[in-house]
């Protein structure tokens, strides 16, 4: 480990900073002329980066080109919705077809019941599932249910928890957020747990938990406190949730089939539209059946675009193609792999870093007093490699990734680290 990661951590942030400047001109113009528009130049919080983030131009496979002509190996994809890499054939044929027949025709379409046959069939706790337009709504429907079917208002979520723009548990309850009765208890406490349930029990309509906290750092769910959980809502009759919008990637039926623990509800979203915007929520039929427009009393739920035909055939196209049973195994066991060897690079430079996750998805986390500046530092010099991830550490591998692309990630952060 040099002195750069340790001892001079500010001149050596100062000089990644200001080369990163010198080599970005057109994005740095990009985020000006946004701003004009947008404020600060941004629609998308979670992409900022000081002093800008890069604007990228175009993708191809897992890589990308950005405005200033540099290429990267893309191993952020999409924060985890892009795992088809950018020019899946088999997505382009499906949107482009569909795209020819028409779209926005005011209807059902034939393509809807199609990928909703096979979704239910993946994950046996979605027995009946409805379309929404992204991760956040589908959490947001999830939850309204929930408290409707129950009747009861008070909704445990976890620190480090995000389920969507709205309903964001990273530093507790977030004044952003939708204003249900939220109760926040930290992540894999399972006296925590008992002790919400002991107090709360008959006003909890709701557990909403991540298997994995994607945003939180990708900190893997304790299996005994997800089992306690789920014992505790059939216990008191509050629905368990998992927001598997990140983890369904991790087997054919999502984390919830590797670790064999079944919710009463699940939300998915990012890569099952196809690459489009996407999100479902599902659960036991006698909870979804209230949606059932034929029952005097059904619960309404409108949405423009939840069925839209280019999402749902892009769905199906990337089901039938790409997220088959075999490649979603073969990708879990790539990310153990990537993820083992990462942190054997980063042992034996010293322990400044260390890589949490599960299968596919991954987090680099600066270790220490100076953690978020050494991270920093690692992730300029890694881009100037010509490496892509996000500046918070989090890495998402694509299908289209190879062992020549984590060989080169393994062989780039090698020399990061010994520059
Ligand atoms: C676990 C989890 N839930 C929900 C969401 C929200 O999804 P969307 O961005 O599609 O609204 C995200 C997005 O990153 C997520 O990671």
């Amino acid at each position: 480990m040099t002195d750069a990661f340790t001892s001079d951590l500010d001149a050596a942030l100062d000089a990644a900073r200001s080369a990163y400047v010198a080599r970005n001109p057109g994005s740095a113009a990009a985020l000006e002329r946004a701003r004009r528009v947008m404020p600060g130049g941004n629609t998308r919080t979670s992409l900022w980066s000081d002093p800008f983030p890069l604007s990228v131009a175009s993708g191809q496979g897992c890589h990308i080109r950005d405005v200033d002509g540099h290429d990267y190996v893309d191993f952020l994809g999409e924060f985890t919705a892009g795992i088809f890499g950018h020019t899946a054939p088999a997505l382009a044929e499906a949107m482009a077809r569909v795209h020819a027949e028409g779209i926005n025709l005011s209807s059902h379409t034939p393509y809807e019941a199609a990928l909703a046959e096979r979704l239910v069939a993946r994950f046996p706790s979605m027995e009946l599932l409805r379309f929404a337009n992204s991760g956040t709504e589908a959490n947001l429907m999830a939850l309204t249910t929930a408290r409707l079917v129950t009747g009861r208002p008070r909704v445990v979520v976890f620190q480090g928890g995000y389920h969507g723009g709205v309903l964001t548990f990273g530093h507790g309850n977030a004044p952003v957020n939708v204003p249900f009765d939220f109760a926040v208890l930290p992540y894999n406490d399972a006296g925590a747990a008992r002790a919400e349930f002991a107090a709360h029990g008959p006003e909890i309509a709701a557990v909403l938990i991540e298997p994995m906290q994607g945003a939180g750092g990708c900190r893997a769910a304790d299996p005994q406190v997800l089992q306690l959980l789920r014992d505790l809502c059939t216990e008191t009759g509050a629905l368990l949730i998992f927001d598997e919008v990140q983890t369904a990637r991790m087997s054919e039926g999502g984390a919830q089939a590797r670790l064999g623990i079944t919710p009463d509800m699940t939300t998915i979203g990012k890569f099952f539209g196809g690459g489009l915007a996407f999100g479902a929520f599902g659960g036991r039929a006698d909870i979804m059946n209230h949606f059932d427009p034929t029952r005097p009393d059904a619960i309404g739920h409108a949405g423009t675009f939840n069925n839209n035909r280019l999402t749902m055939a892009a769905g199906l196209a990337a089901l039938d193609h790409y997220l088959t049973p075999k490649a979603l195994d073969a990708l879990f066991a790539r990310g153990e792999a990537f993820r083992a060897a990462l942190n054997a690079r980063f042992d034996a430079a010293g322990g400044l870093f260390h890589v949490t996750g599960m299968g596919s998805i991954m987090n680099i986390h600066g270790t220490g007093p100076e953690a978020a500046k050494r991270l920093r530092l690692l992730h300029f010099r890694m881009q100037a490699e010509g490496y892509y991830f996000a500046a918070r550490g989090l890495i998402a591998l694509s299908l289209p990734i190879g062992a020549a692309e984590t060989d080169g990630f393994l062989d780039a952060i090698e020399r990061v680290l010994a520059a």
